[in-house]
């Protein structure tokens, strides 16, 4: 069965990489993925899926979709995430982006491709699907404020769904190659702001004013002894600064006010739980030991990606039946950060990374930059194993 399965993702191998190209073209930024949710509904429609909602989060983008061949009600997802970055692309191809400032630079239009490419595969041989699938396309992946992933659950995404895989082409890894991790794979993301409030004054009389600057000072150190003493050793954990700034511009003056702000990165939501705690009880104690106030915001964006160990042993059961052992490739823990985290969440599954690099066709270069491409060469692999997982955990579920 899985040998037809990639036979039939090689067959749709021309239409797959036509509409990786056609998205790359037209890239549209998040919550801004209105042509590109027309496009696939209209595909979708033409195939034979049902089209269960489109349109998530108020906006006209997202949509989700079944196939029910009518063997069983066990129904397992597939996601594909839709959204462009606001760069500038300087690629020289004859794709190139059509949008100005607006491009492709993650390869979400190759996962809109690749689920599009198995949702023909999947019609191909719906007479031997033993169950139903559901197909999910997200809107506003990169949008850390509104993740598309949270929005789409709570519109109903997941009701009657078991089990989910996704997929990331990722430009580090070579052409072709597997990337798996069971249990945490990526971090989550959380953010914060802090300002401390003082009494301002002028710089040659720091007996009359309460100086912001001294506990921000010591804040900035004390805040990494949360990483090196409170956090065991075993887990991964990293606190960074992206900005420290008073409201004062002049040399003399001593501020009424310091603001930063930055970035905690953990995977274990124990140890994110004990950095919030410990972030209040470090920024309180030193204010208050410098006779400054403190208000600290803290944001938790988008969850740590935790993979189902089960989950991810069926598709690298998967990847092994269809292009042999060699293709895999366990990973490190990523410090990057995805929202399909709110999907895993919520069910069992997986998400993993399809390798993409080539560098004879420059394919290597970091996601996110005004020169990222993909190896198209990949994408049939990525479709055959997304139709596979799908199959292969409705044979088992059944
Ligand atoms: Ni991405």
């Amino acid at each position: 069965m899985l040998s037809r399965i990639r036979e039939r993702a090689k067959a749709h191998e021309q239409e797959i990489i036509d509409l990786r190209r056609h998205f790359h073209m037209n890239p549209e930024l998040s919550w801004k993925e209105v042509e590109t949710t027309k496009k696939v509904v209209a595909i979708l429609e033409k195939l034979g899926y049902t089209i269960v909602k489109k349109g998530f989060g108020g906006t006209e983008c997202g949509v989700i979709a079944d196939l029910k061949p009518g063997k069983g009600a066990t129904c397992v997802a597939l996601r594909a995430d839709m959204d462009a970055l606001p760069l500038q692309e300087e690629n020289d191809v004859p794709y190139k982006s059509k949008n100005d400032g607006v491009m492709h630079a993650c390869g979400h239009d190759a996962h809109t491709a690749m689920l599009l490419g198995a949702a023909m595969v999947l019609k191909d041989m719906e007479a031997e699907i033993p169950g139903n699938v559901r197909l999910i396309f997200q809107p506003a992946e990169e949008h850390g404020l509104k993740p598309g992933a949270k929005a789409m659950i709570e519109e109903g995404a997941l009701d009657g769904v078991s089990a989910i895989a996704g997929i990331h082409v990722w430009s580090l890894t070579e052409t072709g190659k597997i990337v798996y991790r069971s249990g945490p794979f990526m971090a989550a993301a959380d953010g914060f702001e802090l300002t401390i409030r003082g009494k301002g004054g002028h710089g040659s009389a720091p007996e009359l004013c309460h100086d912001p600057i001294i506990p921000a000072a010591q804040i900035v150190n004390a805040i990494q002894t949360i990483v090196t003493r409170e956090v065991c050793p075993r887990e991964t954990a990293v606190i960074s600064l992206g900005k420290f700034q008073s409201n004062s511009n002049a040399f003399n003056i001593i501020p009424e006010t310091v603001f930063m702000n930055g970035t905690v990165r953990t995977f274990n939501p124990k140890v994110q739980d004990h950095i919030e705690d410990a972030m209040n009880r470090i920024v309180t104690a030193h204010c208050a030991a410098a006779r400054c106030t403190a208000e600290l915001k803290y944001i938790r964006f988008i969850p740590a990606t935790i993979n189902d160990p089960a989950m991810t042993s069926l598709l690298t059961g998967a990847a092994t039946e269809l292009f042999g052992d060699a293709s895999l490739v366990e990973t490190e823990l990523i410090m990057g950060s995805e929202d399909y985290s709110f999907f895993l969440q919520k069910i069992p599954g997986t998400y993993f990374n399809l390798g993409t690099r080539n560098v004879a066709k420059g394919t290597d270069k970091s996601h996110h930059s005004p020169v990222f491409d993909l190896d198209e060469d990949a994408l049939p692999a990525g479709v055959a194993l997304m139709s596979a997982f799908a199959w292969k955990f409705l044979s088992s579920a059944c």
